[in-house]
């Protein structure tokens, strides 16, 4: 018979040396995981002696409590009518935040989207959603750049049909919009990535699943249309061995096409929105001094620092692609390229890579860090050869069908979108991700057709002026000359 607690037993256990959460009505002793955590141990001290529940569940998909606590973990089940009573919500006010938000199809852009979103999500979901390193100059960027570009229409060209399908990796799609992979969906709705996959279904759009998803990736692809197409993101862990399971959990899956390895953060930026939600959140001991802030393991930092705990710094061109193709059959992407000579270097690892995006994480990882855009011009500048060997597909500040369009006219096969996903969640669920991928697909058919294009594949060059932009961009020295001399011979 599972031992009873009371409330007031379980919150005497609320240091590093005796640590017990209550989660799902269950009793657990985590001192041992407190070190191992690889959020730090901080994080589940802000809850030590409490009903943790709330606070866990957006967080963490099943099983990661059986795969992290040992059975004996479980002291039992808490006595509920021993918890304290939630406080009494305030009688709701006539005003317009609680009439909840307003029908999907009201909201006419990207940006509505977000604000509706904002009111509606928790201060954390917000912080960690919308924060970007340091002073946010290259999230800002990422778009900002994408008007700086002008579209070039044509006239007296019959544009009375107009479709998105293309193809990816041999697949195809319903449209040339992604989803990249952007963690945590839960804490913005629970439908979670799930809704996400439910709502690219509907669009035939690919979704990437981020390594740090809220659920697990059978959970998200278990709905899965027979040719929806997913890849995995992979954030290689220092322990190995981890990321070795999940790739055997992932090679069963056949609804994930590809590997996504993300190469643009082996150590977070410094995401101060986060941090300071974080910080705000954590409780002050009885003195009212704030907590020791770091002790050894402590992650701190907000969601995303946490999360980046544990992630291998260290790979490499030599070491890893080896080691991954020990792992895994399934085709390669690299995500986060940012610098033509990167993109060089990958176009000869074919055919294990399949594919590159250029990506400065939305902004999350290095501020000042170039747009894709600027990546995608330096390869048309300096290594041209590099789109008859990969896939170059993009993401980062999307926000107009016509940037959709102008990523396309510079060579991208897709064009990705992170924050556009989790803000459709957060304003409306699965209708608000449906809600954004149909105005994303009507502006892009718009801006096709307008241009006097059918098909996403006649896109090109000539439907853009990039003079503006081309003034921006890197202009050598290439270092080409090092991964076509000496430096390939490195490799
Ligand atoms: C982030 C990681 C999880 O940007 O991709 O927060």
């Amino acid at each position: 018979m599972a031992k009873v607690f009371d409330a007031a037993e379980v919150e005497k256990h609320n240091t590093r040396e005796s640590c017990w959460v209550t989660l799902y009505g269950k009793v657990y002793d985590v001192t041992d995981f407190l070190a191992e955590h690889p959020g730090g141990a901080k994080v589940i001290l802000k809850l030590a002696g409490k009903d943790a529940t709330e606070e866990y569940d957006p967080i963490h998909p099943p099983g990661i409590l059986e795969e992290n606590l040992a059975p004996e973990a479980c002291l039992g089940t808490i006595n509920p009518d021993t918890l304290p009573k939630p406080e009494a919500q305030p009688e709701p006010t006539s005003t317009e935040e609680d009439q909840g938000p307003p029908p999907m199809e009201s909201l006419l852009n990207l940006d509505e989207i977000e604000q509706v979103a904002t009111k509606n999500v928790s201060k954390k979901a917000w912080a960690y959603y919308f924060s970007a390193s340091d002073d946010k100059v290259t999230k800002s960027f990422n778009t900002a750049i994408y008007r700086s570009i002008l579209l070039r229409p044509r006239v007296f060209i019959d544009c009375t049909r107009c479709d998105l399908d293309t193809s990816v990796l041999g697949h195809k799609l319903g449209m040339p919009i992604f989803v990249s992979p952007a963690a945590m969906a839960r804490l913005g709705h629970p439908a979670g990535e799930a809704g996400i996959a439910e709502a690219c279904r509907s669009f035939g759009a690919m979704q990437v699943i981020s390594n740090n998803a809220s659920m697990t990736p059978e959970q998200i692809i278990k709905d899965a249309a027979p040719d929806q197409v997913f890849g995995w993101q992979i954030y290689v862990q220092i322990d190995r061995k981890k990321s070795e399971t999940m790739l055997a959990r992932i090679n069963k899956l056949d609804a994930i096409k590809f590997i996504v390895l993300t190469l643009d953060a082996p150590v977070p930026g410094k995401r101060e929105d986060d941090e300071r939600s974080s910080n705000a959140s954590a409780p002050k001991p009885a003195g009212g001094s704030p907590e020791k802030q770091t002790e050894a393991g402590d992650a701190g930092g907000g969601v995303g620092k946490q999360l980046f705990a544990g992630t291998d710094p260290s790979l490499t061109w030599k070491e890893t692609l080896p080691w991954l193709a020990k792992h895994t059959n399934k085709p390669i992407v690299l995500k986060g390229l940012q610098a033509h000579e990167d993109a060089y270097i990958a176009s000869l690892h074919t055919p294990q890579v399949k594919g590159i995006i250029l990506s400065n994480h939305g902004g999350r990882a290095l501020d000042t860090a170039p747009p894709a855009v600027h990546t995608l011009m330096e390869i048309r500048k300096f290594c041209p050869e590099v789109f008859d060997k990969l896939e170059v597909w993009v993401d980062g500040g999307i926000r107009r069908g016509t940037d959709v369009v102008k990523a396309l006219c510079l060579g991208a096969k897709a064009v990705g979108v992170g924050r556009p996903a989790l803000w459709g969640l957060g304003a409306g669920g699965v209708e608000g991700v449906k809600r954004t991928f149909e105005i994303l697909a009507e502006e892009t058919k718009t801006s096709m057709r307008l241009l006097g294009v059918e098909r996403v594949e006649e896109l090109g060059p000539q439907h853009i002026n990039t003079r503006l932009a081309e003034q921006q961009i890197y202009d050598g020295p290439s270092g080409l000359e090092l991964v076509r001399g000496t430096f390939r011979a490195k490799l």
